[in-house]
This record gives C-alpha cells, sequence and structure tokens, in this order.
C-alpha cells in the first residue's frame, strides 16, 4: 500500500483525476471502478472539467459502482444511480449504457447480485478502483465482520452508517437498512485500487489503516495485502 499525503482536499481530488486520466489515456477502453459518498466528488469535478477542455474521454470507458440501497428508486436523489449521473455521467462524454450501478429496485436481488459480479467478470474485471472509507473501516458497504472472500451480495447496514449518511435524508427513518454491495473480493480483483480518504471522522480509520492489524473486524485494512493500492489522504482534514 503506498501513501500519498496530499496537503488538502482539492490537493488529493486532483492527485487522484491526474492518476484517473492517465489510466484512461493509457487504456481507453478501462473498466473503472467507481464510489459514492462526499469523499470522490472534488474527484469528479476534476473529471468533468478534463473532458470539458477535450484532455479525455470516457466515451469507450465502462464503469461499475459499488453499491447500491436496497428498494431506493434510481429516480431518488438518495440513490447512488441518481448520485452517479448527476456528479458524473451527466456532464461527460460516456455512455451511459456502459455505466452500472447495482439494482437496488430488482424483484429477485439474490440474482441481481450474481448478475452484477457476472457482468465485472464478462467484461475483464476492474481495471481501476476507486475507493471511499466509511469510520468504521468500511469499504462499498461491506461491513466490519465481513468476508475478505466474500462477492457481490445484499448486506444489512451498521447503525453507525445509517447515521453518518442520514445526513441526506430527511429523517433517520428513511435511511434504507439494507444495500447491494459489491464484496470484498470483488474489490481485491481490481488491478489496481486507489483510496481515497479525507475528513475529521476519517481520522482513527486512517491511523487504523496505516498501523492496525489485517481483520475482518476492519475491512479497509483487507487492502494492505493488495498489491497496487495507492492511498491518497487531505492530510488538512485528518490532521
Ligand atoms: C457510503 C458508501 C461508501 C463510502 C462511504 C463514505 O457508505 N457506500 O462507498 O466510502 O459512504 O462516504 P463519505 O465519503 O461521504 O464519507
Amino acid at each position: 500500500m503506498k501513501i500519498i499525503e496530499a496537503k488538502n482536499y482539492e490537493e488529493m481530488s486532483r492527485i487522484a483525476s491526474e492518476k484517473v486520466q492517465a489510466c484512461i489515456i493509457e487504456n481507453i477502453q478501462l473498466n473503472l471502478g467507481l464510489a459514492t459518498g462526499s469523499t470522490p466528488i472534488g474527484l469528479y469535478k476534476h473529471l468533468i472539467s478534463s473532458n470539458k477542455k477535450g484532455d479525455v474521454s470516457f466515451r469507450n470507458v465502462t464503469t461499475f459502482n459499488l453499491d447500491e440501497y436496497v428498494k431506493l428508486s434510481q429516480t431518488d436523489p438518495n440513490s447512488y444511480r441518481y448520485f452517479m449521473n448527476e456528479e458524473l455521467f451527466n456532464h461527460v462524454d460516456i455512455d451511459k449504457n456502459n455505466t452500472h450501478v447495482p439494482n437496488g429496485e430488482a424483484t429477485d436481488l439474490d440474482q441481481e447480485c450474481l448478475d452484477y459480479e457476472n457482468k465485472i467478470r464478462e467484461a475483464g474485471g476492474i481495471d481501476l478502483q476507486i475507493l471511499g472509507i466509511g469510520a468504521n473501516g468500511h469499504i462499498g458497504f461491506n461491513e466490519p465482520g465481513t468476508s475478505f472472500q466474500s462477492r457481490t451480495q445484499i448486506v444489512k447496514l451498521d447503525e453507525q452508517t445509517r447515521e453518518a449518511n442520514s445526513r441526506f435524508f430527511d429523517s433517520m427513518d428513511d435511511v434504507p437498512t439494507h444495500a447491494i454491495t459489491t464484496g470484498i473480493g470483488t474489490i481485491m480483483d481490481s488491478k489496481e485500487i486507489i483510496l481515497l480518504i479525507s475528513g475529521s471522522a476519517k481520522k482513527e480509520a486512517y491511523e487504523r489503516l496505516i498501523n492496525g492489524e489485517v481483520s475482518e473486524e476492519f475491512p479497509a485494512s483487507v487492502l494492505q495485502n493488495h498489491s497496487n493500492c495507492i492511498v491518497i489522504v487531505d492530510k488538512e482534514s485528518i490532521s
């Protein structure tokens, strides 16, 4: 795991964006794994502006998002499909047919999980995966205790995660209790990973990630075992 200490959120976002762009320029048919949450928004802004300037094109890029809430419609502003359209896809030259987010409204959710995992495999796997981290160390929606071998599955969200994400909903009751997430095994199969860490709420998670042991009780710790993982941390917000 390589650590890059960015001086602030802006620098973290810019470094990540340069890395993503370099990967797309090297492989225009990149399979890009994407994350939601506040942390990658700056990265997406940089990618949009580079796309508008003509520095990078998403025309042949395929994306796979990590996760989606169960039972939220894709048109619900809190759904991750809606988030991705608003924060990235609507503003770049990507073909929406090549953007994938698990369908939390599928009538057969177990089948949806199998299909999503197969779709990633059939595309040839994720070349570059962007990750954020939960304060409890979750990646995607893989909460503490999830097997490192896990594949795309339905998960029950930790109360801590629901509380953290309740800032986007009208009330705590509106926050979904379950989600579909690609598994830790799925994430670890990515050829390259960039983990972004920003915000004072992530201070302990960052310390545990770099100094703690590899344990299923702290899902992100698995990244210590990945051969090509870069952590870009916004030092200003963490210190
Ligand atoms: C959600 C997402 C994660 C994300 C996390 C942190 O739980 N499922 O993929 O990393 O939020 O979000 P934020 O960046 O807003 O702190």
